[in-house]
């Protein structure tokens, strides 16, 4: 059978966009750079963005475009034998514990949706809000129906598989977020006491930087850009043959940088003209943005279009890590005697996000364990592995010929080769052992 691809080099660019950016970019950012000093943050993010984010974006894509495999084939392809295939558990080990948690968080976005629907946080004051934030979410039989609908919207699009479900969505979601992110950061600057909070943003307190900052900047590198677990890889195997691997990872990663950023921009002055705390945790944004919200003309529109545009670009993400472990079930089954198709495997991993949805809305700590586990530890691991990997494969003149495309000469080609096989690994390591306070 003919592998499908995506018929357009901007489908992967907004597709790998598409998984890139999400809640780690607007709920999630916001959140640690404010629970971790803000401008001292964002200084060590966008430093780890640099370092791993384009040249591990890269290398995910190469592997997939290669071996026009999803990990569990393209490891093998890759290495030519069966050793590195433990790898692609690891992956789909860790899409499907993100799955758990990130459901559940698109769940409260859902929530917050149908409550702006009806107009719901009028005249509700900051510390009302926070009190909304906590009921709601500690309402289960509700956060159950809210987490499930956006489990079962997900697995709709994966069962329509590449071009006709991914592809459209994120063409045309991807402009809408960016415009009304946009609307919303020239209203934010325009409140009261709006300065303070940008400078908490934009001024990096260097006293405020702990062994601790680093791990978490790094975990949110790796989750933002949805790298080290193989959703990458997957798509980059339906990437377009005459598409340029560079161009292609730089792209995705100024889109995916650009968001965040943004996000930043529009919740921390916000945070400090209402008198927030900016370290409140998972529940900032959702505190803080219906807040914005009253104070913006055509209020019920806004808070109705940005729920509904940051649902939309968690199922996007939501999309990307189903399709690792679709893809992987039906390329592990192909050569056995029960080959299972897209849709069963749809079937079967709708299954498993459910359970460990219903995990995680009754246990707070399955929560907790697994957003952390999989950022700051799973994540990285799996891209230092893949990293030694293609680091020595591209040893290999075959390899390093394929990489030397228009625009990436031989030299640029023995870097990435250097970078992947040491920079990278060795970093990772560092933060690693930095974070256990080792030093
Ligand atoms: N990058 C996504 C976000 O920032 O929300 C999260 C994510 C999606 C991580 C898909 C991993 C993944 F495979």
């Amino acid at each position: 059978m003919k592998r499908e691809a995506f018929s357009s080099k901007i489908g992967l660019i907004l597709a790998a966009a598409g998984s890139a950016v999400g809640l780690g970019n607007i709920w999630k950012f916001p959140y640690i750079a404010g629970e971790n000093g803000g401008g001292a943050f964002l200084l060590i993010y966008l430093a780890c963005v640099i370092v791993f984010g384009v040249p591990l974006i890269m290398m995910e894509l190469y592997i997939g475009k290669r071996s026009r495999k999803s990990p569990y084939g393209a490891f093998r392809a890759l290495s030519g034998s069966g050793r590195w295939q433990w790898l692609s558990w690891l992956c789909v080990l860790t899409a499907v514990l993100i799955m758990g948690f990130y459901f559940v968080v698109t769940g409260w976005c859902f929530s917050y949706l149908s409550e702006a629907l009806i107009g719901g946080f009028r005249g509700m004051s900051t510390d009302t809000l926070a009190e909304h934030f906590t009921a709601v979410t500690a309402n289960t039989p509700r956060m159950l129906v809210f987490s499930i609908l956006p489990v079962l919207v997900t697995s709709a699009v994966a069962w329509f598989a590449i071009n006709k479900g991914i592809e459209r969505m994120s063409k045309l979601l991807m402009p809408m977020l960016l415009l009304i992110m946009l609307i919303m950061v020239i209203r934010v600057l325009m409140l009261e006491g709006s300065m303070s909070g940008l400078r908490f943003f934009l001024h990096a307190d260097f006293s405020k930087i702990t062994p601790d900052v680093f791990i978490q900047a790094m975990g949110q590198c790796f989750f933002s850009l949805s790298i080290g677990m193989g959703t990458l890889v997957t798509y980059g195997s339906y990437m377009p043959q005459e598409q340029s691997l560079s161009q292609a990872s730089v792209q995705v990663v100024i889109l995916d940088t650009l968001v965040a950023f943004l996000a930043g921009v529009i919740i921390f002055p916000a945070v400090f003209s209402f008198g927030f705390n900016p370290a409140e945790g998972p529940q900032l944004v959702f505190v803080v943005l219906p807040a914005i919200f009253e104070q913006m003309s055509f209020s019920w529109l806004s808070g109705v279009l940005f729920f509904l545009l940051l649902g939309i670009a968690a199922i996007t993400s939501t999309i990307s890590l189903m399709e690792v472990v679709v893809a992987f079930i039906g390329e592990a089954t192909a050569t056995t005697r029960h080959p299972l198709n897209r849709r069963t495997s749809v079937c079967i991993v709708t299954g498993i996000a459910v359970v460990l949805v219903v995990l995680c809305l009754l246990q707070q700590t399955a929560f907790s364990v697994f957003e952390q586990l999989t950022a700051n530890y799973l994540m990285p691991l799996g891209a230092l592995c893949m990293s030694v990997l293609v680091g020595w494969t591209l040893s290999r003149p075959d390899e390093a010929a394929y990489l030397n495309e228009k625009g990436f000469q031989p030299w640029m080609v023995k870097a990435f080769s250097f970078v992947l096989r040491w920079v990278v690994p060795a970093m990772i390591l560092l933060v690693f052992l930095h974070g256990l306070n080792l030093f």
